[in-house]
């Protein structure tokens, strides 16, 4: 499935008869901009990627020094279980109650995904079908939307920036429509604007979920990504949550194991179930060296984990001081590995999928265009803090020069 990053294949039309879903995909909005920077690439030219949330630092050394351990192992080679092994599945569960006070039956409410876009994909085919609909959050992570509609289900996508309103607007859409939405998606600290919610929030959901029988899933993929003291609530936190609703995390980022495959579905067992009962039809599980890695990982590697997000608050602070020198509005976020930034004056005319590749060509800089997210997103690119600072202060640096070669001076990406 693609992403917003993916070099991507031409998007033109199939010259067989592929299914219907195929084609009720959205237009794909990233596909300049992405064969631009491999373009560069090919021809040998550095470009600073700020476009991905794809972590390039290391995990910590004894995540993987297990797998080489398992890796060992001729029995970890065999197919592995579909669900995630007990062991991996129980670490989930004592991490919940660690981290969130949240109780979990490691059995029947947690099931291992390859990687949490999986394991989402795969639950909206589970629970999605002709004439259902779902709501998602707006700008969007293209995946919320994708899955939905290659499960042949219908999208509403509600601007997330206002969390408040947000509610609103899901409380007057199940008034409204008829039939009302199965499903709501919710991503908080949300991926791509930074929004971020208080647990508040969450009570307020579930009261609505209850009432106007819908399901919740929230995508918490950064969770562990939280700066200044401010915790990230886990919906499955609130209670009723679990009546209601899953929740999906990861460990692509807080322990930058990406390339791995591996992420979690929690929550309500039911929902959990049709996941499971999808999965075990697509796939064989985990790789189960990795699976007895990742166990290590979250019993161990709390404080790696905190040192990964200390190091993203760092970088957030040089981007937006340094985009603030530049004169953009570039509030810091409160989580995520993501800066989203108001495109300045006089470029915003311009639209950002062309400002974007304007940066992209004339500072070697590749950020994502906000309108690769949906509409709520025009105005606006998002910049993965995944280059370290030095990186980030040089990306500054060509921008200005980019933008206002007369004025700038070295000082504003120093
Ligand atoms: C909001 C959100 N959800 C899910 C994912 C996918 O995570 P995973 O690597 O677990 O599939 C990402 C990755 O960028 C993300 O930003």
């Amino acid at each position: 499935m693609r992403n917003e990053n993916e070099v991507p294949f031409e998007d033109k039309q199939f010259k067989i008869p592929v299914a219907d879903r195929l084609r009720r995909l959205p237009p794909y909005l990233f596909g300049k901009i992405n064969k631009m920077k491999y373009q560069k690439r090919v021809a040998g030219i550095d470009v600073i990627d700020l476009g991905m949330g794809n972590p390039t630092d290391a995990p910590d050394p004894q995540i993987a020094d297990k797998l080489a351990e398992a890796i060992k192992d001729p029995k970890n080679h065999r197919y592995s279980v579909a669900n995630g092994i007990g062991n991996l599945r129980k670490e989930v569960a004592a991490r919940y109650l660690r981290k969130y006070d949240v109780k979990l039956d490691a059995d029947n409410e947690v099931i291992a995904c390859l990687g949490s876009k999986e394991g989402f994909s795969h639950l909206c085919l589970a629970m999605m079908g002709p004439g259902d609909t779902a709501i998602v959050p707006a700008p969007s992570f293209p995946i919320h939307v994708y899955s939905v509609v290659l499960a042949s289900g219908n999208v509403i996508a509600l601007d997330t920036r206002k969390p408040d309103k947000f509610l609103e607007r899901v409380a007057f859409t199940c008034e409204h429509l008829f039939p009302k939405p199965k499903l709501v998606i919710v991503n908080f600290p949300h991926n791509p604007s930074t929004t971020c919610i208080d647990p508040e929030f969450y009570v307020e959901l579930v009261k609505l979920a209850k009432k106007h029988d819908f399901l919740v899933i929230s995508d918490f993929a950064y969770s562990d990504i939280c700066f200044e003291g401010y915790v990230a609530p886990s919906f499955l936190s609130t209670p009723g949550a679990k009546d209601v609703g899953v929740e999906f995390t990861t460990m692509s980022k807080g322990y930058s194991m990406a390339g791995w495959r591996i992420g979690f579905c929690a929550g309500n067992p039911e929902m959990v179930r049709a996941l499971a009962t999808i999965k075990g039809y697509y796939d064989y599980g985990i790789f189960q060296a990795v699976q007895i890695a990742a166990i290590v990982a979250m019993r161990h590697c709390d404080s790696a984990v905190d040192e990964i997000a200390a190091e993203y608050q760092k970088r957030r602070d040089v981007l937006c001081d340094g985009l603030h020198r530049l004169g953009w509005e570039a509030t810091p976020p409160r989580a995520g590995m993501f800066v989203w930034a108001k495109i300045p004056e006089p470029w915003a005319q311009m639209g950002s999928i062309d400002f974007a590749m304007k940066l992209l060509d004339e500072a070697g800089v590749a950020v994502s265009p906000g309108r690769g997210f949906g509409p709520e997103g025009e105005g606006y690119l998002r910049l993965a803090v995944v280059e370290n600072s030095q990186r980030l202060r040089q990306a500054v640096r060509a921008i200005g020069r980019c933008l206002k070669p007369e004025q700038f001076t070295a000082e504003a990406g120093s």
